[in-house]
């Protein structure tokens, strides 16, 4: 069998297989029960590694393509299995929610969410942790770092962070479209200290500041501890809503437009070439400055336009990511990519707040980076998300209300789901919690709580866990609205 395969190109080369089964099995070139190639041989014959074939062949078996039958191998599904792509019908009230007191609890979310990661047999939908498996070769790979920086932290070391990881993370960002250099990058505590340093710099009790509704709560935090006010322009199917947040650049002239443009937390929207283009323009003609968060970079199971900060030619762009989303949390390395007259007052912020990050987690992000493991491992997260976000999505089907509504993402790591709003959430969360399925109301996610009423479902969790899950969730649900008349 004759699968082209492009090394160069951006799409993943698992997707590029995937792709090529999948329009060989939709035309019907591949029919009901036919075998597919074994996975050695197909390897061999296109010259990829077999754990390549493995992740295709997962991501055909998640679309409801194919099925394995064990000892046999790989086999086309009957066509009464085979499924469209999913859409999403996600469309919200366009509300512009302006918040006239501070409201965001993120330190009690923030306590919530960490517990609830450490207890054991609850299946954990509310919180934004990635999926910790895999992960074994970065032991490895910090004991190497250790060995490496032994020297080093006797020493304190410069704001910037180490020379060695802004070069490779420069060259990251530039496959991505990204014209940039490590002399451009700050590496910070997370992305979180780099919104936090930007909003810090940038913002004074009483600006205006606009951000998308719902948008990450951490972010809300940040801005109202600040004092600044918050404009939450409402985010449709296609991401934040322009015609609105032209109105509100107009009539309130706010300093920082703050956006997730792909794979936002908490809808798992990412914005088309053409929003990213009509952003940026705004941005310039009302002379605001914007914050781009990429936190799930490199989560998206398919292609996605470059950043807005590929586009900007006049500085108006400031760019944070992380390895949060990607490898661990736990290490808190992150990145701030701030080009022109931005980089120095924030470099002086850094030595500021904290002087730099550890050198430790510098060194094993580094040292990793190096071993050339997190392209495969990038591979082996999107599949293994992929096959999750299709169970949670026939979970939905299967479980929900026929009124709940909820966004496709093409990657990263939740769902946002809308819900009637007669619905008790907090009533809902409570019982769900006390049949070890861990939710949180959509609320927080809402400048000053003002929104409808929905839930962001993480599904980076095993299928059948999920089934579960939901199962209970689902069940919950019809059985309040039916209550509640
Ligand atoms: C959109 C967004 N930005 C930033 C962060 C913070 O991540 P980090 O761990 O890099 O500080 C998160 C974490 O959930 C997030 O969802």
């Amino acid at each position: 069998m004759k699968i082209p395969i492009d090394r160069q190109a951006v799409k993943p080369v698992y997707l590029q297989i995937r792709d090529r089964f999948s329009r060989l099995i939709r035309s019907g070139s591949l029919k009901t029960g036919d075998r597919l190639p074994s996975i050695r041989s197909l390897a061999k014959n296109i010259q990829v590694n077999k754990l390549t074939v493995i992740e295709a062949y997962n991501v055909l078996e998640a679309d409801g393509l194919i099925h394995a039958r064990p000892g046999a191998g790989y086999f086309v599904n009957s066509e009464s299995l085979i499924s469209t792509s999913p859409k999403s019908n996600f469309a919200p009230v366009q509300e512009v929610i302006i918040p006239q007191q501070k409201s965001v609890s993120f330190f009690d979310i923030y306590q919530l969410s960490v517990q609830a990661k450490s207890q054991p047999g609850v299946i954990d939908f509310s919180t934004g942790f990635p999926i910790s498996s895999g992960l074994q070769d970065l032991q490895r790979h910090a004991r190497r770092a250790m060995k490496q920086v032994t020297e080093s932290l006797f020493n304190y070391d410069f704001p910037q962070g180490q020379l060695v990881l802004r070069q490779q993370i420069a060259k990251m960002l530039i496959q991505l479209g990204l014209e940039v250099s490590a002399e451009d990058l700050i590496i910070t505590n997370g992305s979180k200290q780099g919104l936090s340093l930007v909003m810090n710099y940038y913002l004074q009790a009483g600006d205006w500041i606009v951000t998308e509704s719902p948008t990450y709560y951490g972010t809300l935090d940040i801005i109202e501890n600040i004092g600044a006010r918050i404009i939450g322009i409402p985010m449709q199917g296609s991401g934040m809503n322009l015609e609105l947040l032209e109105q509100y650049l107009k009539s309130h002239r706010p300093k920082l437009i703050y956006t997730v443009s792909t794979l936002q937390n908490p809808t798992g929207i990412t914005t088309a070439l053409q929003h990213r283009q009509q952003l940026l323009a705004l941005a310039e003609k009302y002379q605001c400055l914007i914050l781009e968060d990429n936190a799930y970079e490199g989560l998206n199971f398919e292609p996605v336009p470059s950043p807005i900060k590929s586009l900007d030619r006049s500085d108006s762009v400031i760019y944070t990511g992380t390895f949060s989303k990607t490898l661990m949390p736990g290490l808190r390395v992150g990145y701030l990519l701030a080009t022109g007259k931005h980089y120095r007052p924030l470099l002086e912020q850094k030595l500021f707040h904290d002087l730099h990050v550890s050198t430790v987690s510098q060194a094993i992000v580094s040292e990793y980076l190096a071993s050339g493991h997190y392209r495969h491992h990038l591979n082996h997260l999107r599949a293994s998300n992929l096959c999750s976000r299709n169970a949670m999505l026939q979970a939905l089907e299967r479980y929900f209300p026929e009124e709940a509504t909820w966004t496709v993402p093409n990657g990263g790591l939740f769902l946002w789901v809308q819900l009637p709003q007669e619905t008790s959430m907090v009533s809902i969360a409570r019982q769900a919690w006390s049949k070890n399925v861990f939710i949180y109301p959509g609320m927080p996610f809402f400048p000053g709580h003002k929104g409808y009423n929905a839930l962001r479902l993480n599904f980076s969790h095993a299928p059948e866990a999920i089934d579960r899950g939901m199962a209970i969730l689902g069940k919950l649900l019809k059985e309040h609205l039916v209550k509640i008349g």
